[in-house]
Protein backbone atom coordinates (compact mmCIF):
# COMPACT_ATOMS: atom_id res chain seq x y z
CA UNK A 1 0.00 0.00 0.00
CA UNK A 2 1.54 3.91 -0.94
CA UNK A 3 0.18 7.02 -0.78
CA UNK A 4 0.10 9.75 -2.81
CA UNK A 5 -1.11 13.31 -1.65
CA UNK A 6 -2.01 16.01 -4.50
CA UNK A 7 -0.19 19.42 -2.88
CA UNK A 8 0.87 21.07 -6.13
CA UNK A 9 -1.96 23.87 -6.37
CA UNK A 10 -1.00 27.57 -5.20
CA UNK A 11 -4.07 28.00 -3.00
CA UNK A 12 -5.28 30.95 -4.32
CA UNK A 13 -8.71 30.91 -2.51
CA UNK A 14 -6.82 30.83 0.93
CA UNK A 15 -4.88 34.43 -0.58
CA UNK A 16 -3.53 36.42 1.40
CA UNK A 17 -2.22 33.10 3.86
CA UNK A 18 -0.56 31.13 0.93
CA UNK A 19 1.53 34.53 -0.59
CA UNK A 20 4.78 33.31 0.74
CA UNK A 21 3.47 30.25 2.06
CA UNK A 22 1.90 26.92 0.21
CA UNK A 23 -1.02 25.92 1.10
CA UNK A 24 -0.01 21.97 2.57
CA UNK A 25 2.20 23.32 5.45
CA UNK A 26 -0.18 26.44 6.32
CA UNK A 27 -0.47 26.45 10.08
CA UNK A 28 -3.67 24.79 11.58
CA UNK A 29 -3.44 24.69 15.13
CA UNK A 30 0.82 25.14 14.93
CA UNK A 31 0.85 22.24 12.94
CA UNK A 32 1.70 22.15 9.11
CA UNK A 33 -1.59 21.49 7.36
CA UNK A 34 0.05 17.86 5.71
CA UNK A 35 1.05 17.03 9.31
CA UNK A 36 -3.05 15.73 9.60
CA UNK A 37 -2.71 13.84 6.88
CA UNK A 38 0.36 12.12 7.12
CA UNK A 39 -0.57 11.30 10.51
CA UNK A 40 -3.83 9.26 9.06
CA UNK A 41 -1.86 7.60 6.72
CA UNK A 42 0.61 6.19 9.30
CA UNK A 43 -2.89 5.18 10.93
CA UNK A 44 -3.89 3.21 8.37
CA UNK A 45 -0.32 1.33 8.44
CA UNK A 46 0.75 2.76 5.14
CA UNK A 47 4.51 3.37 5.19
CA UNK A 48 5.16 4.88 2.31
CA UNK A 49 3.57 8.47 0.59
CA UNK A 50 4.95 10.60 -2.16
CA UNK A 51 3.92 14.23 -2.11
CA UNK A 52 3.20 15.52 -5.68
CA UNK A 53 3.98 19.52 -5.68
CA UNK A 54 4.51 22.37 -8.11
CA UNK A 55 3.87 25.11 -6.17
CA UNK A 56 6.52 26.44 -3.56
CA UNK A 57 8.31 22.81 -3.42
CA UNK A 58 11.35 23.93 -1.21
CA UNK A 59 9.38 25.14 1.31
CA UNK A 60 7.32 21.95 1.99
CA UNK A 61 10.70 19.62 1.01
CA UNK A 62 12.33 21.34 4.11
CA UNK A 63 9.59 20.62 6.44
CA UNK A 64 8.74 16.96 6.12
CA UNK A 65 12.27 15.95 4.45
CA UNK A 66 12.77 12.19 3.71
CA UNK A 67 9.51 11.61 6.72
CA UNK A 68 10.74 9.04 9.80
CA UNK A 69 10.52 5.76 11.11
CA UNK A 70 6.87 5.19 10.51
CA UNK A 71 6.63 6.84 6.89
CA UNK A 72 8.79 7.30 4.12
CA UNK A 73 8.57 10.40 1.99
CA UNK A 74 8.99 11.12 -2.08
CA UNK A 75 8.65 14.29 -3.99
CA UNK A 76 7.59 14.04 -7.31
CA UNK A 77 7.68 17.95 -8.72
CA UNK A 78 6.12 18.85 -11.55
CA UNK A 79 7.77 22.44 -13.67
CA UNK A 80 4.26 23.61 -14.27
CA UNK A 81 1.09 22.00 -13.14
CA UNK A 82 -0.08 18.95 -14.51
CA UNK A 83 -3.32 18.67 -12.84
CA UNK A 84 -4.61 16.24 -10.61
CA UNK A 85 -4.48 12.87 -12.71
CA UNK A 86 -1.42 14.62 -14.52
CA UNK A 87 0.62 14.86 -10.96
CA UNK A 88 -0.73 11.23 -10.15
CA UNK A 89 1.37 10.18 -13.65
CA UNK A 90 3.92 12.14 -13.08
CA UNK A 91 4.61 10.48 -9.58
CA UNK A 92 4.48 7.02 -11.36
CA UNK A 93 7.99 6.11 -10.58
CA UNK A 94 7.05 5.64 -6.62
CA UNK A 95 3.30 4.14 -7.36
CA UNK A 96 3.60 0.40 -8.02
CA UNK A 97 1.20 -0.83 -5.85
CA UNK A 98 -2.81 -0.04 -4.43
CA UNK A 99 -2.58 3.81 -3.82
CA UNK A 100 -4.25 5.88 -1.85
CA UNK A 101 -5.13 9.31 -3.47
CA UNK A 102 -5.32 12.44 -1.16
CA UNK A 103 -6.17 15.85 -2.32
CA UNK A 104 -3.96 17.79 0.02
CA UNK A 105 -6.61 20.33 1.29
CA UNK A 106 -8.86 17.75 3.13
CA UNK A 107 -8.92 17.63 6.87
CA UNK A 108 -10.66 14.93 8.29
CA UNK A 109 -10.86 11.84 10.54
CA UNK A 110 -11.67 8.93 8.41
CA UNK A 111 -10.41 5.72 8.98
CA UNK A 112 -8.12 4.78 5.55
CA UNK A 113 -8.16 1.42 7.18
CA UNK A 114 -11.62 1.02 6.43
CA UNK A 115 -11.62 2.94 3.04
CA UNK A 116 -8.65 0.10 1.81
CA UNK A 117 -10.68 -2.89 3.28
CA UNK A 118 -14.09 -1.90 1.21
CA UNK A 119 -11.86 -1.48 -1.82
CA UNK A 120 -10.60 -4.92 -1.91
CA UNK A 121 -13.66 -6.64 -0.92
CA UNK A 122 -15.10 -5.30 -3.92
CA UNK A 123 -11.66 -5.80 -6.06
CA UNK A 124 -12.58 -2.39 -7.33
CA UNK A 125 -10.19 -0.80 -9.49
CA UNK A 126 -10.80 2.91 -8.17
CA UNK A 127 -12.93 3.92 -5.22
CA UNK A 128 -13.55 7.04 -4.44
CA UNK A 129 -14.86 8.11 -0.86
CA UNK A 130 -17.78 10.51 -0.68
CA UNK A 131 -19.38 12.79 1.73
CA UNK A 132 -22.66 14.52 2.25
CA UNK A 133 -22.78 18.38 1.57
CA UNK A 134 -25.68 20.82 1.07
CA UNK A 135 -24.32 22.24 -1.89
CA UNK A 136 -22.12 20.29 -4.24
CA UNK A 137 -21.76 23.37 -7.02
CA UNK A 138 -18.40 23.72 -5.59
CA UNK A 139 -17.60 20.31 -5.76
CA UNK A 140 -17.17 17.21 -7.90
CA UNK A 141 -21.28 15.67 -7.83
CA UNK A 142 -21.05 11.66 -7.73
CA UNK A 143 -24.26 9.42 -8.38
CA UNK A 144 -24.23 6.24 -7.52
CA UNK A 145 -26.26 3.15 -7.97
CA UNK A 146 -27.66 1.04 -5.24
CA UNK A 147 -24.62 -1.21 -5.20
CA UNK A 148 -22.47 1.71 -4.64
CA UNK A 149 -21.13 1.82 -7.95
CA UNK A 150 -20.17 4.87 -9.67
CA UNK A 151 -22.91 6.31 -12.19
CA UNK A 152 -21.73 9.67 -13.26
CA UNK A 153 -19.06 12.06 -12.33
CA UNK A 154 -19.83 16.09 -12.73
CA UNK A 155 -16.97 18.29 -11.37
CA UNK A 156 -18.76 21.38 -10.31
CA UNK A 157 -22.13 21.16 -11.30
CA UNK A 158 -24.23 24.12 -12.45
CA UNK A 159 -27.57 24.63 -10.07
CA UNK A 160 -29.44 22.78 -12.96
CA UNK A 161 -27.27 19.68 -12.83
CA UNK A 162 -27.42 18.97 -9.17
CA UNK A 163 -29.26 15.11 -8.85
CA UNK A 164 -27.87 14.18 -5.33
CA UNK A 165 -26.05 15.52 -2.45
CA UNK A 166 -23.10 13.34 -2.51
CA UNK A 167 -19.34 14.85 -3.63
CA UNK A 168 -16.16 13.18 -3.92
CA UNK A 169 -14.25 14.01 -1.00
CA UNK A 170 -10.93 13.82 -2.80
CA UNK A 171 -9.89 10.38 -1.41
CA UNK A 172 -9.27 7.95 -3.91
CA UNK A 173 -7.77 4.29 -3.95
CA UNK A 174 -6.75 3.07 -7.27
CA UNK A 175 -5.29 0.14 -8.74
CA UNK A 176 -1.81 0.88 -10.59
CA UNK A 177 -3.31 0.22 -14.26
CA UNK A 178 -5.07 2.97 -13.97
CA UNK A 179 -1.93 4.95 -14.74
CA UNK A 180 -2.56 3.50 -18.54
CA UNK A 181 -5.11 5.80 -19.24
CA UNK A 182 -3.21 8.89 -18.17
CA UNK A 183 -0.79 10.53 -21.36
CA UNK A 184 3.00 11.14 -19.79
CA UNK A 185 3.44 14.82 -19.61
CA UNK A 186 0.39 16.02 -20.26
CA UNK A 187 -2.30 17.98 -18.59
CA UNK A 188 -4.69 15.56 -17.01
CA UNK A 189 -7.41 16.00 -14.86
CA UNK A 190 -8.39 13.31 -11.91
CA UNK A 191 -11.82 15.26 -12.29
CA UNK A 192 -12.66 16.00 -16.04
CA UNK A 193 -11.01 13.23 -17.71
CA UNK A 194 -9.85 10.03 -15.61
CA UNK A 195 -13.10 9.26 -13.90
CA UNK A 196 -15.48 9.97 -17.08
CA UNK A 197 -13.04 7.96 -19.07
CA UNK A 198 -13.34 4.88 -16.01
CA UNK A 199 -16.77 5.03 -16.34
CA UNK A 200 -16.87 4.82 -20.37
CA UNK A 201 -14.52 1.71 -19.69
CA UNK A 202 -17.07 0.02 -17.29
CA UNK A 203 -13.80 -0.16 -15.13
CA UNK A 204 -15.27 -1.31 -11.28
CA UNK A 205 -15.55 1.89 -9.96
CA UNK A 206 -16.83 2.24 -6.46
CA UNK A 207 -17.46 4.73 -3.71
CA UNK A 208 -17.65 4.58 -0.22
CA UNK A 209 -19.96 7.36 1.20
CA UNK A 210 -18.01 8.44 5.02
CA UNK A 211 -20.00 10.23 7.88
CA UNK A 212 -16.61 11.30 9.85
CA UNK A 213 -15.67 15.08 9.92
CA UNK A 214 -14.57 16.48 6.69
CA UNK A 215 -13.94 19.89 5.75
CA UNK A 216 -11.96 21.24 2.55
CA UNK A 217 -9.70 23.92 4.17
CA UNK A 218 -9.63 26.06 0.68
CA UNK A 219 -10.94 29.57 2.12
CA UNK A 220 -10.08 31.74 5.04
CA UNK A 221 -13.66 31.49 6.42
CA UNK A 222 -13.17 27.45 6.24
CA UNK A 223 -9.53 27.47 7.52
CA UNK A 224 -10.78 29.52 10.36
CA UNK A 225 -13.66 26.91 10.70
CA UNK A 226 -10.79 24.04 10.39
CA UNK A 227 -8.99 25.73 13.58
CA UNK A 228 -12.00 26.11 15.30
CA UNK A 229 -13.11 22.59 15.01
CA UNK A 230 -9.47 20.85 16.20
CA UNK A 231 -9.72 22.83 19.24
CA UNK A 232 -13.45 21.95 19.89
CA UNK A 233 -12.60 18.31 19.44
CA UNK A 234 -14.61 17.80 16.75
CA UNK A 235 -12.22 15.92 15.21
CA UNK A 236 -12.32 12.05 16.90
CA UNK A 237 -9.52 11.13 16.06
CA UNK A 238 -6.24 14.51 16.90
CA UNK A 239 -5.53 15.35 20.21
CA UNK A 240 -4.25 18.88 20.60
CA UNK A 241 -1.43 19.19 22.63
CA UNK A 242 -2.55 22.54 25.00
CA UNK A 243 1.20 23.53 26.65
CA UNK A 244 0.30 24.98 29.86
CA UNK A 245 0.50 28.80 30.02
CA UNK A 246 3.29 29.27 32.61
CA UNK A 247 4.22 32.73 34.71
CA UNK A 248 7.33 32.35 31.56
CA UNK A 249 4.99 32.61 28.87
CA UNK A 250 3.08 35.83 31.00
CA UNK A 251 5.32 38.94 31.26
CA UNK A 252 6.42 40.18 34.49
CA UNK A 253 3.32 40.75 36.28
CA UNK A 254 3.25 43.47 39.07
CA UNK A 255 1.58 42.69 41.94
CA UNK A 256 -1.47 44.35 40.61
CA UNK A 257 -1.67 44.05 37.61
CA UNK A 258 -4.60 41.50 36.18
CA UNK A 259 -2.92 38.04 34.76
CA UNK A 260 -3.30 36.98 31.44
CA UNK A 261 -6.79 34.84 30.96
CA UNK A 262 -6.73 32.00 28.82
CA UNK A 263 -9.58 29.86 28.12
CA UNK A 264 -9.69 26.24 28.26
CA UNK A 265 -9.95 25.94 24.06
CA UNK A 266 -7.21 27.93 23.29
CA UNK A 267 -4.13 27.00 22.15
CA UNK A 268 -1.31 29.40 22.75
CA UNK A 269 2.33 28.15 21.89
CA UNK A 270 4.35 28.49 24.42
CA UNK A 271 6.73 30.80 22.97
CA UNK A 272 4.37 33.28 23.08
CA UNK A 273 4.49 36.59 25.74
CA UNK A 274 1.24 37.44 27.19
CA UNK A 275 1.24 40.87 28.94
CA UNK A 276 -1.21 41.54 31.85
CA UNK A 277 -5.13 41.70 30.87
CA UNK A 278 -4.82 39.92 27.99
CA UNK A 279 -7.96 38.10 27.42
CA UNK A 280 -7.87 35.12 24.84
CA UNK A 281 -10.62 32.93 23.76
CA UNK A 282 -11.43 29.92 21.67
CA UNK A 283 -8.22 31.41 19.84
CA UNK A 284 -5.10 29.98 18.35
CA UNK A 285 -1.59 31.35 18.95
CA UNK A 286 1.28 30.65 16.91
CA UNK A 287 5.29 30.73 18.42
CA UNK A 288 6.79 33.81 19.26
CA UNK A 289 3.32 36.08 19.19
CA UNK A 290 3.62 39.19 21.54
CA UNK A 291 0.25 40.18 23.11
CA UNK A 292 0.42 43.43 24.95
CA UNK A 293 -1.75 44.61 27.91
CA UNK A 294 -4.95 44.33 27.46
CA UNK A 295 -5.66 42.82 24.11
CA UNK A 296 -8.78 40.74 23.37
CA UNK A 297 -8.38 38.01 21.16
CA UNK A 298 -11.27 35.86 20.13
CA UNK A 299 -12.53 33.27 17.57
CA UNK A 300 -9.30 34.01 15.42
CA UNK A 301 -5.94 31.79 14.04
CA UNK A 302 -2.69 34.95 15.23
CA UNK A 303 0.02 33.22 13.57
CA UNK A 304 3.79 32.90 14.64
CA UNK A 305 5.70 35.97 15.59
CA UNK A 306 2.65 38.37 15.21
CA UNK A 307 2.36 41.07 17.67
CA UNK A 308 -0.61 42.64 18.74
CA UNK A 309 -0.58 46.24 20.22
CA UNK A 310 -2.39 47.15 23.55
CA UNK A 311 -5.81 46.81 24.32
CA UNK A 312 -6.54 45.79 20.64
CA UNK A 313 -9.34 43.45 19.91
CA UNK A 314 -9.31 40.89 17.36
CA UNK A 315 -12.34 38.94 16.52
CA UNK A 316 -13.25 36.26 13.78
CA UNK A 317 -9.81 36.99 12.01
CA UNK A 318 -6.67 35.42 10.73
CA UNK A 319 -3.84 37.20 11.54
CA UNK A 320 -1.05 36.72 9.49
CA UNK A 321 2.73 35.85 10.41
CA UNK A 322 5.16 38.88 11.92
CA UNK A 323 2.28 41.03 10.91
CA UNK A 324 2.08 43.94 13.07
CA UNK A 325 -1.00 44.99 14.89
CA UNK A 326 -1.16 49.02 16.09
CA UNK A 327 -2.94 49.44 19.52
CA UNK A 328 -5.94 50.34 20.09
CA UNK A 329 -6.84 48.73 16.50
CA UNK A 330 -10.28 46.78 16.15
CA UNK A 331 -10.22 43.87 13.97
CA UNK A 332 -13.08 42.10 13.08
CA UNK A 333 -13.92 39.71 10.01
CA UNK A 334 -10.34 40.15 8.90
CA UNK A 335 -7.76 37.98 7.13
CA UNK A 336 -4.53 39.74 7.05
CA UNK A 337 -1.51 38.46 4.74
CA UNK A 338 1.64 37.85 6.50
CA UNK A 339 3.86 41.07 7.02
CA UNK A 340 0.49 42.75 7.58
CA UNK A 341 0.91 46.35 9.61
CA UNK A 342 -2.07 47.96 10.93
CA UNK A 343 -0.98 51.79 12.36
CA UNK A 344 -2.59 52.51 16.00
CA UNK A 345 -6.57 52.87 16.06
CA UNK A 346 -7.13 51.17 12.48
CA UNK A 347 -10.78 49.45 12.10
CA UNK A 348 -10.62 46.79 10.11
N1 LIG B 1 0.55 18.33 -7.91
C1 LIG B 1 -0.52 18.98 -8.31
N2 LIG B 1 -0.57 19.47 -9.58
N3 LIG B 1 -1.54 19.14 -7.45
C2 LIG B 1 -2.64 19.81 -7.87
C3 LIG B 1 -2.74 20.34 -9.17
C4 LIG B 1 -1.63 20.16 -10.07
O1 LIG B 1 -1.65 20.58 -11.23
N4 LIG B 1 -3.95 20.95 -9.29
C5 LIG B 1 -4.58 20.80 -8.10
N5 LIG B 1 -3.78 20.12 -7.24
C6 LIG B 1 -4.08 19.74 -5.88
C7 LIG B 1 -4.42 20.93 -5.00
O2 LIG B 1 -3.26 21.36 -4.30
C8 LIG B 1 -5.44 20.36 -4.04
O3 LIG B 1 -4.82 19.77 -2.92
C9 LIG B 1 -6.10 19.23 -4.83
O4 LIG B 1 -5.23 18.94 -5.93
C10 LIG B 1 -7.49 19.62 -5.36
O5 LIG B 1 -7.40 20.85 -6.05
P1 LIG B 1 -8.35 22.07 -5.68
O6 LIG B 1 -7.96 23.19 -6.58
O7 LIG B 1 -8.38 22.32 -4.23
O8 LIG B 1 -9.74 21.52 -6.21
P2 LIG B 1 -11.20 21.82 -5.67
O9 LIG B 1 -11.23 21.95 -4.20
O10 LIG B 1 -11.80 22.91 -6.48
O11 LIG B 1 -11.97 20.46 -6.11
C11 LIG B 1 -11.43 19.19 -5.79
O12 LIG B 1 -11.65 18.86 -4.44
C12 LIG B 1 -13.06 18.72 -4.07
C13 LIG B 1 -13.09 18.33 -2.60
O13 LIG B 1 -12.57 19.33 -1.82
C14 LIG B 1 -12.09 18.15 -6.74
O14 LIG B 1 -11.38 16.94 -6.56
C15 LIG B 1 -13.58 17.98 -6.42
O15 LIG B 1 -14.11 16.93 -7.19
C16 LIG B 1 -13.75 17.66 -4.93
O16 LIG B 1 -15.14 17.56 -4.61
MG1 LIG C 1 -9.83 22.14 -2.69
Amino acid sequence: MQALILAGGEGTRLRPLTIYTPKPVVHIVNRPFLYYQLELLKRAGIQEATLSLSYQPNKIEDIFGDGDKDLKIHYAVEASPLGTAGAYKNAQQHLTQTTVVFNGDILTDIDLAVVIAHHRERQAAATIVLTPVENPSAYGLVETETDGRVRRFLEKPKPEEITCNTINAGIYVLEPHLLNYIPAGDKFSFEYQLFPALLAASEPFYSYTMSDYWLDIGTPQRYLQANDDLINGRLKSFEIERHPITTATTAALSADAEPAKVDARSVVDSTCSLKPGVEIINSVLGANCVIEERVKIENSVVLAGARIGKAAEVRNSIIGKSAIIGRNSKVDGAALGDKSSLTDYSIV
